[in-house]
């Protein structure tokens, strides 16, 4: 599946995905997943870390919606089995739950500072941390909303969304990251970590409860950009790369 060399382009994980990035993701950039609530984002981050994972490539998932208990058991059900891969230490879970327990504002000493601002600090500098002592080869972060829902603001949610993408770049890691789709239709408001991400997939469900994937955009890429069907079945999320959505 993978063409233009092993060194550029990583497979995803899903054959169908992979017709429409003619190969694979481009090495060493950020991925944006975007779309509804359960809508099978977590499962494409899933899939894409178990197959690397399994050949090898160490895979890191930071999770910051479900602990990992809840993770390892719905990936099973969906035939991953990460704790065998955690086992080989090709696969590492980062409880990143507690981002959406900070306080809006907390103290040091007596001073009161911004709550959500030192959470944002502290998580990254975790990301940072664990990156740089296991030099994964995929990363998946799921899902910055549950990051940034205390940044309402489009202005204030910018350099959140940017400090967590420069800090996915400063590793040599290929990283999926999530979010939730906050508007649809043809109008939809675009949201800023679609600017900020190098390349952004959209999952939605069009009309007739057709679930679908299209490739926004992929810097360095020539890709399928029309939206493809998929189905979510007992060995996961299938894209059907040659079928049309009318
Ligand atoms: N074992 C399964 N068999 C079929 N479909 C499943 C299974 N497990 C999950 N799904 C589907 O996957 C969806 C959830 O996918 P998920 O990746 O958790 O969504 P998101 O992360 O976008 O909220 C559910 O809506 C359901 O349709
Ligand atoms: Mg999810």
């Amino acid at each position: 599946m993978e063409s233009g060399g092993p060194e550029a382009r990583l497979g995803s994980g899903l054959p169908g995905l992979d017709t429409m990035l003619d190969g694979g993701f481009n090495r060493g950039r950020v991925i944006l997943v975007l779309g509804e609530p359960g809508i099978g984002k977590t499962i494409i981050c899933s899939q894409y870390l178990f197959y690397g994972a399994a050949k090898g490539e160490g895979s890191m998932f930071i999770g910051m919606n479900e602990p990992k208990s809840r993770f390892m058991k719905e990936m099973l059900a969906l035939g991953m089995d990460f704790a065998k891969l955690e086992g080989e230490g090709k696969f590492k879970y980062i409880d990143a739950t507690d981002v959406r327990k900070i306080p809006e504002q907390t103290r040091i000493g007596r001073i009161a500072v911004g709550g959500r601002e030192l959470g944002l600090v502290n998580l990254l500098e975790t990301i940072q941390d664990e990156i740089a002592k296991f030099e994964p080869v995929r990363i998946a972060v799921d899902s910055m909303s549950d990051l940034v829902f205390r940044f309402p603001s489009v202005e204030d949610r910018r350099p959140v969304v940017l400090d967590l993408i420069e800090t996915l770049q400063s590793s040599s890691a290929t990283s999926l990251l999530t979010s939730e789709l906050l508007s649809t239709g043809e109008e939809r408001v675009l949201q800023p970590e679609e600017y900020l991400a190098e390349g952004v997939l959209l999952m939605r469900t069009l009309r007739k409860g057709i679930r679908t994937i299209q490739i926004l955009k992929m810097r360095g890429s020539r890709v399928d950009t029309h939206p493809r069907p998929y189905n979510i079945g007992a060995k996961g999320l299938e894209v059907l790369a040659t079928e049309e959505v009318y």
